[in-house]
C-alpha cells in the first residue's frame, strides 16, 4: 500500500491491492476521464420525456420486482467486501450477543414514503447499511430516506454508505436516450441508476443533520484476462453519523 499526497499536503489518493489482487484506489477526485469519453459524455444531452420520467417513478418498485424475478438472487454476488471495508458490520455481529438471524425483523417498506418508526423504535438502530440503494432512488427524494432513516438511528450511530460513484464504467456504457437527468440514467429493463459525486451525497447528508465522518471514491480496475478487457469501476464510499445530541452549557451550570 502507499499514499499520495497532493501539493496542499492533504492526503488524496490511497491505493492498496486486495486480498483477491485488484487494483484499489481511494480518492477524493473524481476519476479523469479519456478524451473521447468526456466528449460521448458530453454530447450526450438528450433527456427522456416527462411522461416516460413520470411512468417510471410511478414503476418504480414494479420494476425492481420484475427485475428480481428475472435474475433471482443470483445475480448479485456474495459480497465478502463488506466486512473488509466497513469493519463496523463484523464488530457489530461478534461483540453483540443477541445478533442472531431468528431475532431479525424482516420488513419491506418503500424508503421514501414508509415511516420506519411504525417498524423500528425511535433513536434503537446501530449501523444502517446502504448498499447501491439511494442510487436507485429518484434524486430529488433522496432526502426523505434519509431524514426517515434518521429518526431511528441510535446518536453516535452510522449509515454506511457504497454506492455508484461519478464516470464509472456502468455511467459510460449507457446509449443515448438512457437519460434522465444529470447523473441519473434508466437501464432497458426500467430500473434507474445515480452515479454519486464525494459533494452532491456530503451536502445530502450534511443537510439531514448527519455529520460527515468519511466519504472517498473508491476506484477498482475489474479485469477480464479471457477477453483481455480492463474496466474501471468507481464507487462512493462513506460513513455519516447521528450526532450525539448537543447539551447547552446554560443546563449543566444552574
Ligand atoms: C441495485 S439494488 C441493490 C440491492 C442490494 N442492496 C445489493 O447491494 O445487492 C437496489 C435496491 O433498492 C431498492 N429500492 C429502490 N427504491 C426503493 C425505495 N423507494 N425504498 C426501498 N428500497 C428501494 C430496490 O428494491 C433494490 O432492491
Amino acid at each position: 500500500m502507499f499514499q499520495e499526497k497532493t501539493s496542499a499536503n492533504h492526503l488524496n489518493v490511497v491505493t492498496t491491492s486486495t486480498e483477491d489482487g485488484a487494483f484499489q484506489k481511494k480518492a477524493h477526485s473524481a476519476r479523469i476521464l479519456s478524451p473521447e469519453e468526456a466528449e460521448r459524455l458530453e454530447n450526450d444531452r438528450v433527456l427522456v420525456s416527462e411522461f416516460k420520467q413520470l411512468k417510471l417513478e410511478k414503476e418504480a418498485q414494479k420494476n425492481w420486482d420484475l427485475f428480481y424475478k428475472r435474475n433471482s438472487t443470483n445475480f448479485f454476488k456474495d459480497r465478502h467486501w463488506t466486512t473488509r471495508e466497513f469493519q463496523e458490520l463484523k464488530a457489530f455481529r461478534e461483540k453483540n450477543a443477541l445478533y442472531s438471524t431468528e431475532r431479525c425483523k424482516v420488513f419491506q417498506c418503500d424508503l421514501t414514503k414508509d415511516d420506519l418508526l411504525e417498524n423500528i423504535p425511535a433513536d434503537s438502530v446501530d449501523v444502517v447499511t446502504l448498499i447501491f440503494v439511494l442510487s436507485a432512488i429518484h434524486p430529488e427524494k433522496m432526502h426523505l430516506v434519509l431524514k426517515n432513516i434518521y429518526k431511528v438511528l441510535k446518536p453516535g450511530k452510522c449509515v454506511l454508505f457504497r454506492d455508484y460513484g461519478l464516470y464509472d464504467h456502468a455511467m459510460l456504457r449507457f446509449k443515448s436516450g438512457s437519460k434522465l437527468g444529470e447523473n441519473f440514467y434508466v437501464r432497458q429493463d426500467g430500473t434507474r441508476s445515480y452515479f454519486f459525486t464525494e459533494e452532491f451525497l456530503s451536502q445530502l447528508f450534511k443537510s439531514e443533520g448527519y455529520e460527515q465522518v468519511v466519504n472517498e471514491y473508491v476506484q477498482r480496475e475489474t479485469v477480464n484476462r479471457k477477453e483481455d478487457l480492463r474496466v474501471p469501476r468507481v464507487f462512493l464510499q462513506s460513513k455519516f453519523q447521528k450526532p450525539f445530541r448537543l447539551i447547552y452549557p446554560c443546563f449543566l451550570h444552574k
